[in-house]
């Protein structure tokens, strides 16, 4: 099995931490559009992609970066906090996905959880938040970003396959350009 020199930086990939802010990034501007659109299909669209995007965002969190995190920092209160928002977040990305656009609940459960997101990605981001602990800590963030990056890409190519409840392909190809690649920092 070849494995990469953990202390050479693949030219192009990103460091844990900024891989996750351009997630939260992504997932903000589609929460946006969500609330902002009108046709019952393209909220569908958004739903599916937000709902996707941040399963596979809180998978690779949870099985790669919070452990890392928690080893090198040993705050309990943190980590466990943020595994605790994490739950209460899929319950509704589930109840998201089981409920229809024109239900009149669908709306208010969108809302409901990109309120809960905003809060939760302040907890990460703000100084003194994880985030910054993580910095501040002896974490390889450059070997962690990998590792992020290659869960992350097969997390992204299961859910291309397996998942019946997406919309037509046509839509689903489609993506904005805008922020997604804009660096974390
Ligand atoms: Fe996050
Ligand atoms: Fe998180």
């Amino acid at each position: 099995m070849a494995r990469a020199n953990p202390s050479k930086k693949t030219p192009g990939s990103q460091d844990a931490i900024a891989l996750l802010k351009a997630d939260h990034r992504q997932v903000e501007e589609w929460f946006e559009e969500i609330l902002k659109a009108r046709s019952e299909d393209w909220k569908r669209d958004l739903a599916t992609r937000i709902c996707n995007a941040l399963k596979v965002h809180a998978t690779i969190e949870e099985e790669i970066f919070y452990p890392a995190f928690l080893v090198a920092t040993e705050d309990t209160d943190m980590h466990h906090e943020a595994e605790i928002e994490h739950k209460g977040a899929k319950q509704l990305i589930a109840e998201i996905e089981a409920t229809s656009p024109d239900d009149e609940y669908f709306t208010p459960k969108v809302k409901v959880l990109s309120e809960m997101i905003k809060h939760h990605v302040k907890e990460e981001e703000q100084p003194g938040g994880m985030f910054s602990e993580a910095r501040d800590s002896k974490m390889d963030l450059d070997q962690l970003g990998e590792q992020l990056a290659a869960r992350k890409a097969e997390l992204e190519g299961e859910a291309d396959e397996g998942d019946d409840s997406t919309p037509p392909r046509g839509q689903r190809e489609r993506r904005e350009p805008g922020r997604v690649m804009k660096s974390g920092r």
